[in-house]
């Protein structure tokens, strides 16, 4: 029997139905609201990589992601945690050296592949709906074939996490030395976020599982597979919501360095 999925090559690859789809749901509502939600967020986050303020509060020593590490010569010093490396021009993103990897590690991620190709390229926008592309080659040709690059991003996502959790830390300060506030409870919810998103990655799971013939023989990497595999079924719930607390961290300093609300204090 030849069903659709063995029919070869050059088969008729549609049956020859008048509609667009057979599709009566809503299903238009998945892309469209991923579509909302990305544009807002990047229009979020364009404006503040380029507003070059209120992204650190001296007071209780926060700093927003957005801006971290801070490394150009525009940077308050005390929120160079890693030194000061380029010229303070406006075009040029006060954390230079992580945002375009973490922008990587997005744009490439398993994830987001499926919601943009789906939301902003139609290729396809559902299930049963057809593409809205005449051809398909996939992610064999350049630019889509560096999508597969994607595993090494996993990498610089980790330093760059590393780098937001001593910046969490860092942070546990006031004036009279140790504090801890309302600003600490965001930043530490974010990191954890962060890394929840970032060992939930698919390449993560490979590196962590991958290449092993026999589970048996590696007891302590079959149990961390364990713990990346249930988080590696929440990537996609994991990838929302680290867009939400990184917005969210970012407007709390945001609102507390420009002095439009005071940070509640728990401890000082
Ligand atoms: S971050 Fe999504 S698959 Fe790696």
């Amino acid at each position: 029997m030849t069903s659709s999925a063995t029919k070869p090559r050059g088969a008729r690859a549609r049956a020859a139905i008048a509609a667009k789809t057979l599709r009566t749901d809503r299903w238009w509502i998945a892309p469209l609201i991923t579509v909302i939600g990305l544009s807002a967020w990047i229009a979020y986050a364009t404006v503040r990589v380029f507003m070059h303020k209120w992204y650190w509060v001296e007071q209780y020593h926060y700093l927003t992601p957005f801006y971290s590490p801070c490394v150009t010569d525009r940077c308050i010093p005390e929120a160079s945690h890693f030194g000061q490396y380029l010229p303070g021009w406006w075009i040029i993103p006060d954390a230079a050296f992580t945002l375009p990897f973490l922008l990587l590690f997005r744009l490439t991620c398993y994830y987001y592949r499926k919601a943009y190709y789906r939301s902003f390229w139609l290729s396809p926008p559902a299930c049963a709906v057809p593409d809205g592309h005449a051809s398909y080659s996939g992610e064999t040709r350049f630019p889509l074939i560096v999508q597969n690059s994607h595993r090494y991003f996993f990498y610089f996502a980790a330093i760059i996490s590393l780098i937001n959790t001593w910046d969490a830390i860092a942070a546990f300060r006031s004036p009279e030395g140790f504090g801890f506030g309302l600003g600490n409870l965001i930043l530490l919810g974010n990191v954890i976020m962060l890394w929840a998103y970032t060992i939930s990655c698919h390449s993560c799971r490979h590196i962590i599982g991958g290449r092993l013939k026999h589970f048996s023989k590696h007891p302590v990497r079959y149990r961390l597979w364990g713990y990346v595999s249930w988080l590696n079924v929440r990537h996609m719930q994991l990838a929302w919501i680290t867009l939400g607390t990184l917005a969210l961290t970012d407007f709390y300093v945001m609102s507390v360095a420009a002095g439009w609300i005071s940070d509640l204090r728990f401890i000082n």
